[in-house]
């Protein structure tokens, strides 16, 4: 298990994430990024890894969480082990690539061999080694905890109190609408992840992910050059779409309130196909659900949601963040693929690649932003930023969801407050 360093911060968290603003630093300081690193993306639970990236036996991907690399393998007996990408020997990084297929894992350095499962199996002259040297000791270091939900393997360095399913609450719900999509009930990512580095802090990414606000602005060129992204949603105030803060930080933008209120049309999720041009996936959908509640998923479509604090489901893409610097960020972007919707899977790689690829036209405008906000905040003054848009006029659901309308600050708030508690509790805990 990993040990924790002790902290030595004396940022006054409470003071810089306040009800409706937000100082500057929180973007731009080092110790805040490595206190970060330390309490959100180590004590909490990241998203690592889908189980369909690993299908068979041997195949592995690697993956940053935090400041660690990890490896997440697949072994003999079917089950999905995540590792510290270190050799145990004397450290050297055992896989270089970000995904692959081995039989077993062969260190650089001095060919220590380690078996899928972890185990130490082989190296060279063992005989040198003390007679107390003990093969058993020796295997690749499991993290602390592992759990996963429809798929989706999340991982805990150093324990904390929650399970991962009291981290996620009620985002369950979001992820069991993607994967309702699919008659099967699964999804596939294999497509292979888009990379894109982006200059931000890896909060403006998670900021305007569930951010209604900007769309008309920041994605104006693309409004005006393609008619169906720009009527297929009604993206002014007074949108039926609400935003909603799902609480741990988690929320998303429901575009199903806005294409429920637009009539009983299915698909416009999709930029409003015709279903008469995907018969295997509508058949295949009411065989799977019956006509009546395949419609209502066909009508609702997709979440676009940000689950803290690290992975986007972000309608047809799968999105996860990987902060770098205070300045620096990664996106990963993989289109999400249906099992049993063959039909549907070649349109959605085209709009993945049309939106998100490299000459994409939505991903673009939110770098070209996002790095314009990073140089903005860079200045000192005026020190406060404002996120107090439609404050206080909630709706607050039973269950303690709120509900806000689409060009609101709430879920931004959502995550904020959560970031709140979790950096300032652990501070005081261990002070
Ligand atoms: S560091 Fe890996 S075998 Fe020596
Ligand atoms: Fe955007």
């Amino acid at each position: 298990m990993a040990t924790a360093p002790q902290i030595q911060s004396v940022i006054d968290y409470r003071h810089l994430v306040q009800d409706g603003r937000l100082h500057g630093s929180l973007y731009t300081s080092p110790q805040i990024f490595a206190d970060e690193m330390e309490q959100i993306f180590h004590r909490g639970w990241s998203f690592v890894a889908h189980d369909s990236e690993i299908p068979n036996t041997g195949d592995f991907v690697v993956r940053r969480v935090g400041t660690q690399s990890l490896i997440a393998v697949r072994s003999k007996d079917g089950e999905v082990h995540v590792f510290y990408n270190r050799c145990p020997h004397r450290g050297a990084t055992l896989c270089q690539t970000s995904s692959g297929h081995r039989s077993r894992i062969a260190c650089p350095y001095h060919a220590w061999t380690f078996a899928l499962d972890g185990r130490l199996i082989g190296l060279p002259d063992e005989a040198a080694y003390p007679a107390d040297f003990s093969k058993a000791d020796a295997g690749l270091t499991p993290v602390a905890r592992m759990d996963s939900y429809g798929g989706f393997i999340f991982v805990n360095l150093i324990p904390n109190e929650l399970t991962l399913r009291e981290h996620l609450g009620h985002a369950t719900e979001l992820i069991d609408a993607l994967l309702g999509l699919s008659p099967t009930g699964r999804i596939q990512l294999s497509a292979g992840w888009m990379k894109h580095k982006m200059r931000s802090n890896w909060k403006m990414i998670v900021e305007n992910q569930v951010d209604g606000y900007h769309a008309p602005m920041v994605h104006g060129s693309l409004i005006a050059a393609n008619r169906t992204f720009a009527t297929v949603r009604d993206r002014k105030p007074t949108s039926p779409t609400r935003v909603r803060d799902f609480g741990m930080g988690h929320s998303d933008i429901d575009h199903a309130s806005d294409y429920r209120a637009a009539g009983d049309r299915l698909f416009r999720w999709t930029g409003g196909i015709d279903p008469e041009r995907l018969p295997g996936y509508v058949k295949a959908m009411n065989d799977a659900y019956g006509p009546e509640d395949a419609r209502r998923r066909l009508i609702e479509g997709p979440p676009h949601s940000m689950l803290f604090p690290n992975l986007s489901l972000a309608e047809m893409n799968i999105m996860v963040i990987e902060p770098v610097s205070p300045q620096h960020s990664i996106q990963y972007t993989i289109p999400v693929f249906l099992e049993g919707a063959d039909d549907l899977n070649a349109r959605t790689l085209r709009r993945c690649e049309g939106a998100m690829g490299p000459a994409g036209m939505l991903i673009a405008d939110d770098a070209e932003i996002g790095e314009l906000t990073q140089m903005g905040v860079a200045n000192l003054e005026p020190e406060w930023i404002i996120l107090s848009r439609g404050m206080g006029k909630e709706e607050v659901l039973a269950n303690g969801v709120k509900l806000a309308g689409l060009m609101d600050e709430t879920s931004q708030r959502g995550f904020w407050t959560h970031y709140r508690e979790v950096m300032a509790a652990s501070q005081e805990v261990s002070q």
